[in-house]
């Protein structure tokens, strides 16, 4: 028996056939992917992400990616003595530190994903909110409501976007002529001034606006885990919010799961959360039929 990297050749076949009627399923499907800063700890991780993202390109398919960076603006932040502050997985951000946000987000990372997906053969392009007036942006107000027989408590997040509307004339243009485009989720305002957006906001708004067939998000856990640690393959909005007001679900999968339901209720057809962490998560979410993860669902 013939072996290709350790699997039988007949298997390399069957492995190929078997994926047949998801490729073609497939075929001139948006898929975005939100790309969590979380997975991207490490450099095999990183490759694999790229191959996984070139791959679904080469078959048709049009990805497009929407990354975060929380860890990496930590680092930074913690180089210049500034102190990450967090509110309900939403990061407090002061000007100088919206400047860090900017320079990470748009520089470093951006541009490290565009290599590396240039790497596997494919012309990614890095844009953030800002390029072609994708995403419009206005500052979010956090209210907090736990007593009931109190006034709701409002806070200030400083530049802390919320989308106003997106804009994706600049995306069709890129990928008609076969280009990934690669965002950094910094949004605008109707002044010019610069937000700082939370990515699972960007790429829910950006699925919704491309009318994805798939929005699939990607983070350092397996998905999101009941109060025993096991995995939930699925979970409808009513037990997400339950999960939520029970400190079931905290952090930063809160606004995962909030804007999960959103990019649903907008017309996305299926969004999944999905552990970054795994090596070729991508690939087996959409080429297996149970996929992987936890599968959000309105009800
Ligand atoms: N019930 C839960 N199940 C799974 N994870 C949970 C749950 N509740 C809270 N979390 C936390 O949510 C985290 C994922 O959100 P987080 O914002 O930290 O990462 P990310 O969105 O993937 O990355 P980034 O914010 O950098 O884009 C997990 O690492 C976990 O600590
Ligand atoms: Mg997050």
């Amino acid at each position: 028996m013939s072996v290709e990297n350790g699997v039988p050749r007949a298997s390399v076949a069957e492995i190929l056939i078997e994926a047949l009627p998801y490729i073609r399923r497939f075929a001139g499907m948006t898929v975005v992917i939100k790309y969590g800063g979380h997975a991207m700890v490490d450099e095999q991780l990183k490759v694999d992400f790229a191959r996984d993202v070139s791959l679904l390109k080469f078959i048709g398919i049009h990805p497009v990616v929407v990354h975060g960076g929380g860890p990496q603006i930590n680092q930074v932040l913690d180089k210049m003595g500034i102190r990450p502050k967090f509110v309900r997985g939403m990061r407090m951000t002061d000007a100088p530190t919206m400047d860090v946000v900017e320079m990470v987000l748009g520089g470093k990372i951006n541009k490290s994903i565009v290599a590396q997906l240039n790497q596997q053969g494919v012309r990614a392009v890095g844009l953030s909110g800002k390029d072609g007036g994708l995403i419009q942006a206005s500052k979010m107000q956090i209210v907090f409501q736990e007593d009931m027989a109190k006034p709701p408590e409002i806070i200030d997040p400083g530049m802390v976007g919320q989308v106003t509307q997106v804009h994706p004339a600049i995306i069709h243009t890129l990928t008609k002529d076969g280009f990934i485009p690669i965002i950094a989720p910094v949004g605008v305002g109707v002044e010019g001034e610069t937000y700082n957006i939370n990515a699972d906001l960007v790429a829910s708004h950006i699925a919704m606006a491309l009318n994805a067939g798939r929005l699939i998000l990607m983070t350092d856990v397996d998905g999101v885990l009941d109060e025993a640690g096991r995995l939930i393959s699925s979970l409808d909005a009513d037990r997400a919010r339950e999960m939520i007001a029970s400190q079931q679900i905290t952090g930063g999968m809160i606004p995962k799961i909030e804007y999960a339901i959103e990019a649903l209720k907008g017309g996305v057809k299926k969004v999944p959360i999905i552990n970054g962490k795994k090596r070729h998560a991508i690939l087996l979410e959409l080429f297996t039929d149970q996929g992987i993860g936890t599968e959000v669902t309105l009800r």
